[in-house]
């Protein structure tokens, strides 16, 4: 064993496997075993197993597959490669590791333009300081930036040359054309000859840093009014994809777990400096899904915190729908006095902004009342048009107890009875399904199945509808307790899926989460690949989708039964039911 495959063993050793994965995933203990949701696909129910006692420690996923011991574990969760994964945990144990001739030629990509990131970070902020960076100082002065959070963020300047940062490095043997992978500098062709010129001129420099602490990439500011482009960030590079970060999430870990979602580098800094150590902005591009993601395993509750102008009110709408599918609890700040958080917090100081805070309201409230702002409620036909469009765009998807908390309060607001709006939107919804059925028997489509699945297009609807209701039962049991989705056990008469539908829908009936990894033992090899499947899929279970694919099935094996029956035997009654109004 060399050297560095001992401190391997040593670092698996020293480092807990379940203390690691606990600070990733809500762990409880099974027997000898710890199971929680795992973090490396979307579950409701836990698949995601540690077997801490084994000989040697590691986890499985029966959903995913994912498997690995300790190491493994944060390459994937911390989005690592193996080098950089052992020092985190060494980092996390103090231990130091060893040092290596491992290199892989993307490990060593990626470093570089880490490292490269660094000696650039470090020459923007000393050039702050310098003689040249006045004017930049000057700037951040004026914005209102103290040198502490200018020193917290790393703030730095880009001189007005073409080659500063060039020549810098130059000094330190590193070379422009190492340099462009990190997008510090860019190339030209003239003449037949290539030109380097530093990315950034003239400019405040904004390091975007990780949690693991790496810079990763820029954000820049012009500070002359004549500049073109007010902000210029690092286009995508090896170590960077803009759109999987976060700016400051590494400042952001709290205990509370609360995160403020801003859109601006200034609107973070401006709250940092404030004492909302917990603000963090997108760079560069809109909200998604990756960065939701992200969050999601940093914060429970997402403040919403966009500008106050329309495009604010959009980005906000859609980061709402973007986080619908998510476990954060979302809330809007309503900012008013300034037209960004950076504005209105210097404006209105720190007391104000922690009144924001504490009224801000959940997302369904605020898209309540964003919807009122386009009616003039005194009029009837208004107040009408109003309370049809908030049961038809906002209501969809919601609880029960949702649904009975947001008529309340849009029946406040309206001064109509409580129970006729809870009426029309029980009935809205009920059409809004039976519309769905329809368009389920003709455009799978309108469902949420997981489109890039081919081998699911090609499916006949019926087995396309019973794979979706299995899903559905796995992802979001809850949607099957109350009894309001009436599923028959032969649904699934005489089909491969019968044992699979069993299993859980006994669960559901005794109201316990479908823990797959214990009923799972009683299947087939076919049926567990059944299941993974089911596990891994896309889909977004959505109530009405679901009663209007129980619906369809149902009708489906009516018709299947009519098929296989003989007419003259059924009775008067069971004759006229085969024609039953379907749209009640
Ligand atoms: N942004 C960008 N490129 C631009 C404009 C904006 O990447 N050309 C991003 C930046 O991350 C910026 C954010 O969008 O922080 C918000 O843009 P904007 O509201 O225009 O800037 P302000 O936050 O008002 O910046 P400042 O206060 O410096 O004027
Ligand atoms: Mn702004």
């Amino acid at each position: 064993m060399n050297e560095f495959s001992a401190f391997k063993e040593l670092l698996k050793e020293k480092c807990d496997i379940v203390q690691v994965i606990s600070s990733y995933v809500d762990l409880k203990k099974k027997g000898s075993e710890y199971v929680g949701l795992c973090p490396f696909h979307n579950e409701k129910t836990p698949s995601f197993t540690v077997y801490a006692n084994a000989d040697s420690p590691h986890y499985h996923c029966f959903g995913c597959n994912a498997s690995g011991d300790v190491i493994s574990f944060i390459e994937n969760t911390e989005h690592l490669d193996f080098i950089d994964a052992v020092k985190f945990l060494a980092d996390r144990c103090g231990l130091e590791v060893p040092a290596t001739n491992y290199n892989e030629k993307n490990y060593a990509n990626r470093k570089s333009i880490i490292e490269l990131n660094v000696e650039a970070a470090k020459f923007y902020h000393k050039m702050l300081f310098s003689p040249e960076g006045k004017s930049c100082l000057d700037y951040l002065r004026k914005r209102g930036l103290d040198l502490k959070t200018i020193k917290k963020f790393g703030l730095g300047y880009a001189p007005d040359s073409w080659d500063s940062l060039i020549k810098y490095m130059k000094n330190k043997n590193v070379y422009p054309s190492q340099l462009l992978v990190a997008d510090l500098v860019k190339k030209s062709n003239k003449n037949g000859k290539t030109h380097y010129y530093d990315s950034f001129r003239n400019r405040l420099i904004i390091p975007i840093i990780n949690v693991r602490k790496q810079v990763i990439a820029f954000g820049s500011r012009a500070l002359s009014p004549n500049d073109k482009a007010k902000y210029i960030n690092t286009a995508d590079t090896p170590s960077y994809k803009k759109s999987n970060e976060l700016f400051a999430l590494n400042l952001s870990n709290n205990k509370e777990r609360v995160l403020i979602l801003t859109e601006g580098y200034f609107d973070v800094m401006t709250m940092h400096q404030f004492g909302f150590p917990y603000a963090v902005a997108c760079c560069g591009t809109a909200l998604t899904k990756e960065q939701v993601s992200l969050m999601s395993r940093y914060c429970k509750e997402l403040y919403l915190c966009y500008d106050n102008d329309s495009a604010g009110k959009k980005a906000t709408m859609r980061a709402i729908e973007l986080c619908k599918n998510s476990d954060l609890k979302v809330r809007v700040i309503l900012l008013d006095g300034g037209k960004d958080p950076d504005e209105a917090i210097r404006k209105m100081g720190k007391e104000y902004f922690n009144k924001l805070i504490s009224t801000a309201p959940d997302a369904i409230t605020f898209l309540q009342d964003e919807i009122a702002k386009n009616y003039n409620l005194k009029l009837s036909d208004d107040k009408n048009e109003y309370i049809e469009k908030v049961i038809n765009e906002v209501y969809p998807g919601l609880s029960d107890i949702e649904l009975e908390i947001y008529s309340s309060k849009l029946a406040e607001k309206t001064g109509i009875n409580k129970s006729v709006i809870l009426n029309s939107a029980r009935r809205a919804l009920k059409k809004q399904y039976n519309k769905k059925r329809y368009n389920f028997n003709n455009t799978k489509q309108n469902l949420n199945f997981n489109s890039q699945n081919s081998r699911l297009k090609k499916d006949s609807p019926i087995k396309h509808g019973k794979f979706f209701l299995l899903a559905s039962m796995i992802k979001a049991p809850e949607l099957f307790e109350d009894g309001e989705i009436d599923l028959e056990e032969n649904l699934f008469e005489n089909d491969e899926l019968f044992d699979i539908f069993n299993g859980i829908f006994e669960m559901i009936k005794k109201g316990e989460k479908p823990e797959l990894l214990y009923f799972s033992e009683n299947l087939d090899e076919k049926q567990k690949q059944i299941l993974i499947k089911l596990i891994n899929s896309d889909i977004k279970p959505d109530v009405n989708d679901v009663i209007a694919a129980v619906k369809y099935l149902k009708d489906e094996l009516k018709i299947q039964n009519i098929e296989n029956k003989d007419f003259s035997k059924l009775s008067d009654e069971d004759y006229l039911n085969l024609f039953e109004n379907q749209e009640d």
